[in-house]
């Protein structure tokens, strides 16, 4: 039975939630049709198809997940993991679950979770951050020319090293960086036409904020200001538009 203090529990994510067995059980009918070819049964991310995909489908035992609106570190909240779910991760193996029901993606998130402890212990929860909306300027082209030239500088300054001058990837640190799971972690190619945090301003700005938990792409929350994030923001965008560099 959901008890006052379990629903609002649920409805701001900042506590653990009691197990509901049904939804566990219907969780793991829905996880072997779907995601255990990749996940693995012990949610380890060595499923069958596992061997052959890069980047490498998610071990869920450390309870680390990349894309979140929560800060660097925290769980994300359920509103995030239903987002991976039913929109994917573009570029990688992770597609879209867009057939399964509404009951069926909470479900599968009650299974993700019982994957690991971290779920259990309150201080790895957080509700998610309030970020401010793309300033106005975003809708005047000549306006977003001026701010993608600052955002260059800034580029340059803070993000070259590991995404390269023009963004590509391939920065002079590109090469050493690793992740918590002990795989190589390649900074994104950012001019590609899809991000995996999604494509508008609002998504990279996310990513700037909360950073992606178990890799070297931390937050710059406290190091950039929300106007130099937007800037840069500003240049990432132009350089994707079609005058920009080829891709
Ligand atoms: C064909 C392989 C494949 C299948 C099937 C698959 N996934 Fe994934 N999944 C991936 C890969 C690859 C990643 C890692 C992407 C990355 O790190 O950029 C991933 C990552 C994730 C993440 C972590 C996102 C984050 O923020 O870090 C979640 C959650 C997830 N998958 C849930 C599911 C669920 C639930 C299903 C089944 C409904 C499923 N996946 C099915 C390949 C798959
Ligand atoms: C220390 C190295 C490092 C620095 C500095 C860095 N990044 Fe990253 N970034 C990464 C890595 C590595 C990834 C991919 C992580 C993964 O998925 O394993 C990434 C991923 C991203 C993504 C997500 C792309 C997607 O597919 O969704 C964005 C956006 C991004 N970085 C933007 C930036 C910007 C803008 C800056 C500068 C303000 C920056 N990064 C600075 C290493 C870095």
């Amino acid at each position: 039975m959901l008890t006052l203090a379990s629903a609002l529990a649920a409805a701001d994510q900042t506590a653990p939630q009691a197990l509901d067995f049904n939804l566990y059980m219907q969780g793991k009918y829905v996880y072997e049709r779907n995601c255990i070819v990749c996940h693995g049964a012990r949610g380890d991310g060595n499923g069958e198809l596992s061997a052959t995909l890069k980047p490498k489908p998610r071990s869920f035992r450390e309870g680390m997940f990349k894309f979140r609106s929560t800060p660097y570190g925290m769980l994300p909240t359920d509103a995030d993991l239903r987002r991976t779910i039913t929109h994917g991760l573009s570029g990688t193996a992770m597609g879209m679950f867009s057939h399964l029901q509404a009951e069926e993606v909470e479900a599968v998130m009650v299974y993700v979770k019982s994957f690991s402890r971290r779920w259990r212990k309150p201080e790895n929860y957080a509700p998610a951050m309030k970020f401010p909306p793309p300033p106005e300027w975003f809708k005047e082209a000549g306006a977003v020319k001026t701010h993608a030239e600052a955002g260059k500088k800034l580029f340059t300054a803070n993000c070259a090293a590991c995404h390269g001058e023009k963004a590509d990837g391939k920065g002079a640190a590109a090469v050493t960086l690793k992740d918590i799971w002990g795989l190589p972690a390649a900074p994104a190619d950012l001019r590609q036409p899809h991000l995996r945090c999604g494509d508008g301003p609002e998504d990279l700005y996310r990513v700037l904020a909360t950073g992606l938990n178990g890799t070297p792409m931390v937050s710059f929350e406290a190091t950039l200001s929300a106007a130099q994030r937007w800037d840069i923001i500003a240049y990432v965008l132009s350089i994707r538009l079609p005058s920009g560099p080829v891709l």
